[in-house]
């Protein structure tokens, strides 16, 4: 599997005010924002264009523009909802579909309860959006979910993932590009990434 993590030092500003524990819920979804746009430049650098031509005030010009199918952002519920702002700003003619996944707290083992993907997925460009790469079930599952449909290329995008989840990326999906803003050290024994920056959900949604 393709991983790039993105360190450049913006990013790495603004994901260290995200780990800080004293950091509100506001605070933590704007940044959450500003971090997903700077990592959708990353994200998005083989997007699909074609060449075309406008007229300048002065002369014509060559330039490029995106190609049909417009591109699909999917953002994992309910984490993935507060990366959805910052990637459709950026890109607003793509089309959104929900995956909604939770983790049981035990067993780590994630499951589907909301599925409202575009029906035409043939051929378009995917972009995933989860903040948290952790074991990887919830992003491999999603990923499964979207290969039913044949010759699309898909693209992880993360805040923080783990070693644990892209060793199952790897290992299940070694096609697929992971983005990410850091690489951790590892899980711990409830499954958090650490040091991470807690549970994002709860976080981002201020249901702690
Ligand atoms: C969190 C996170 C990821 C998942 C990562 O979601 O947003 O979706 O855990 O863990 P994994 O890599 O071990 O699967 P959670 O299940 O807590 O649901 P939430 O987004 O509704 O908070
Ligand atoms: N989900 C989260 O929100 N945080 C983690 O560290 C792991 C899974």
């Amino acid at each position: 599997m393709k991983i790039h993590i993105a360190s450049h030092p913006l990013i790495t500003h603004k994901l260290t005010l995200l780990r800080d524990e004293n950091t509100p819920s506001p605070t933590f979804r704007s940044l959450t924002e500003e971090i997903v746009s700077l990592l959708a430049y990353e994200a998005m650098r083989d997007i699909k264009t074609q060449e075309v031509s406008v007229k300048t005030p002065v002369a014509m010009a060559k330039g490029a523009q995106l190609t049909k199918p417009s591109p699909v952002v999917v953002p994992i519920l309910r984490a993935g909802l507060g990366m959805l702002e910052g990637m459709s700003r950026l890109i607003p003619t793509a089309e959104i579909g929900f995956l909604g996944m939770v983790r049981d707290e035990k067993t780590l083992k994630a499951t589907t309860y909301a599925n409202r993907l575009p029906e035409d997925l043939k051929g378009r460009q995917c972009y995933i959006l989860d903040p948290m790469l952790a074991t990887g079930g919830s992003m491999s599952a999603t990923i499964s979910l979207l290969k039913q449909v044949p010759h699309h290329c898909i693209i992880a995008t993360c805040l923080i993932a783990s070693p644990e989840g892209v060793a199952t990326i790897t290992e299940d999906h070694p096609d697929v590009l992971l983005v990410c803003a850091a690489l951790d050290r590892q899980l711990n024994d409830q499954g958090y990434i650490m040091p991470g920056l807690g549970d994002a959900g709860d976080r981002l949604f201020g249901t702690i």
